[in-house]
């Protein structure tokens, strides 16, 4: 049985512009961020409070906070590694953040510069304090369905970290598959253990990177499997820098035609997004590489 609504959680300005070459000056990307509101969308990852020198391309979240309308009714997470990043983020007014660990040491070593245990100790207090300051915090998890160094990653290990992540008292876990190579069968195994790890099917959102095609067959399977939350970005941009297989998120616009055609709700406007990501793919100087907002293109 499928869903009758899913939200949709955009991360275009936060995953898809933090890979980008060039730098998006601030007036861009907070009229992007209000287009995609706009066009619908109710939870916008926003930005991210790391290390400037780490994601040069979002090293003007303090400005963009700054400027930024925001629509009380909606939601702006933030990425936060650190209890810096948390300063940072409740002096700019944040109420909803996300913290992000890994399944395998090699990706903690590369994203976080910490082993598991020691991100896990990196987090702890930023939890603690976000929940004391009546903050949303949402836990991702990546490399879930394979890791570039180290291979197949085994269910268990996924489910580990992210009930260990869960337990330090996040509100909801994005189970990333952040190279893409995931497919449909894995998707429903490794909810299937995620579920069976104490973790509440109505917490568990699905983040798929659309590197091998299979974004949004891996979608349907966790839709098919209970899931009501996925993660996904405008016109598909998007990657990581830290794991150079990753191309871009499940594009909003593949994942909303599907979702209109299934009659599932999502209060998202497909033709006002695709519009929108036109206009950004001007602003980059390069196509988007979402098949739904090419089609929809005037020609
Ligand atoms: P580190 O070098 O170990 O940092 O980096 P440190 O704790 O040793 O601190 C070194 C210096 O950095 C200190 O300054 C800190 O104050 C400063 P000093 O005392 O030397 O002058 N510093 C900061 N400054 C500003 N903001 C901060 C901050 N933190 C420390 N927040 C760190 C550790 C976690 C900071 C670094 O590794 C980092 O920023 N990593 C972020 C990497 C990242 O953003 N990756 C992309 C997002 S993850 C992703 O895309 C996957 C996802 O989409 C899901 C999926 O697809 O799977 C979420
Ligand atoms: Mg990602």
């Amino acid at each position: 049985r499928l869903p009758e609504r899913v939200t949709v959680y955009e991360v275009g300005p936060r995953d898809g512009l933090q890979n980008e070459k060039s730098i998006v000056p601030v007036d861009v990307k907070a009229e992007f961020i209000t287009r995609l509101a706009d066009a619908g969308l109710t939870t916008i990852e926003t930005t991210s409070f790391v290390h400037p020198k780490w994601i040069p391309q979002l090293a003007d979240a303090e400005d963009l906070l700054g400027v930024l309308p925001r629509d009380p009714l909606n939601r702006y997470p933030v990425l936060v590694p650190n209890e810096r990043g948390l300063d940072r983020a409740l002096a700019n007014g944040v109420t909803e953040i996300a913290i992000f660990g890994s399944a395998t040491e090699t990706f903690a070593q590369r994203n976080l510069n910490r082993t598991i245990d020691e991100s896990l100790a990196m987090f702890e207090p930023v939890v603690r304090r976000a929940r004391d300051e009546g903050l949303w915090v949402r836990a991702y998890v990546s490399m879930v369905c394979g890791d570039p160094w180290e291979g197949d990653v085994p269910l268990a290990q996924v489910a580990s970290v992210a009930r260990r992540l869960m337990d330090l008292g996040c509100s909801a876990l994005s189970l990333g598959d952040t190279i893409g190579v995931g497919t449909p069968g894995q998707v429903t195994a490794l909810i299937g253990e995620v579920v069976g790890a104490g973790i509440p099917l109505d917490r568990i959102a699905v983040h798929f990177h659309d590197t091998y095609g299979q974004a949004l067959a891996n979608t349907l399977a966790a839709l098919r499997a209970g899931v009501t939350v996925v993660d996904a970005s405008a016109g598909g941009l998007g990657g990581c820098p830290f794991a150079e297989v990753a191309t871009g998120n499940l594009a909003t616009e593949d994942l909303v035609w599907m979702l209109d055609g299934l009659g599932i709700e999502t209060g998202v406007d497909v033709r006002k997004l695709a519009q929108t990501s036109l206009w950004m793919a001007d602003r980059l100087g390069r196509p988007s590489p979402s098949r739904v907002v090419q089609a929809l293109a005037p020609k």
